[in-house]
């Protein structure tokens, strides 16, 4: 494998190339096409993955049954992290939403170059605080706001993920089914089509098939953020 495509993954990003060179020989690339289940909930976990490309969601089911979607991760993410550091079981499913290639590292590799590369350590870490703060985030938009307001945080929350920001704009591509918003927002499909629309009829956001641009995003961030 190249390891010049290893310096846009944050987690190695300040290392030197002799790392890289390494690093590249012991990831092992693969393929998992749209819909595959690749780490199933309460299994025993022994690696680590990193996504080279495609997106994924983490999901875990409600007693109702109902799909939780507690994040989705795309280009240059890593998961699968938790129970290689904490030893217990897998602690959500994650489904690829889209045909994804990643790179896989085993325990004893991960643990090796976790001592031997703070830098990698940090950076880990700096992430696993990102995500503590986003779920935080949630879980407060969750029990006290009303639909509207939990659709635009979910907005908020894939902006942030996966949007680019030009000329004070915020355009999200391939923005997720809606499906899948409303079980990032704790809320039904029908709802979610009728909050769009609101913010559309605002002209808060542009929607034009699976993009989504925000107008003003300073305002938005306001609000939503
Ligand atoms: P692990 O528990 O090994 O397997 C499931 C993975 O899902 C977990 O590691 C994390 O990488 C990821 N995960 C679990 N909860 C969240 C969350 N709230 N946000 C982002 N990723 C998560």
């Amino acid at each position: 494998m190249d390891s010049e495509i290893l310096r846009n993954v944050p987690l190695f990003s300040s290392l030197p190339d002799e790392k890289l060179e390494y690093i590249s020989k012991i990831l092992i690339p693969r393929k998992y096409t749209k819909d595959t289940l690749i780490v199933m909930e309460n299994d025993e976990g022994d690696s680590l993955f990193i996504i080279r490309e495609g997106r994924v969601k983490v999901t875990r089911y409600s007693d109702e049954g109902g799909e939780v979607i507690l994040s989705i991760l795309g280009d240059d993410d890593f998961f699968g992290e938790m129970s290689l550091l904490d030893g217990e079981a897998r602690s959500a499913n994650v489904v690829a939403l889209e045909d994804t290639s990643v790179f896989i590292l085993t325990r004893p590799d991960l643990y090796n170059l976790l001592e031997s590369k703070p830098t990698i350590a940090i950076a880990m870490l700096e992430e696993l605080a990102t995500r503590i703060r986003r779920s935080d985030k949630y879980i407060k938009g969750l029990s006290l706001s009303d639909a509207e307001t939990r659709v635009g945080m979910t907005l908020f929350n894939l902006s942030e993920q996966m949007g680019t920001i030009k000329n004070g704009e915020v355009t999200i591509e391939k923005v997720p089914y809606q499906q899948d918003i409303a079980n990032m927002s704790g809320t039904t499909r029908e709802t979610v089509s009728r909050m769009l629309k609101l913010l559309e009829d605002k002209h808060i956001i542009e929607k034009e098939g699976r993009r989504i641009t925000i107008k003003d995003y300073s305002q938005f961030v306001k609000k939503f953020g």
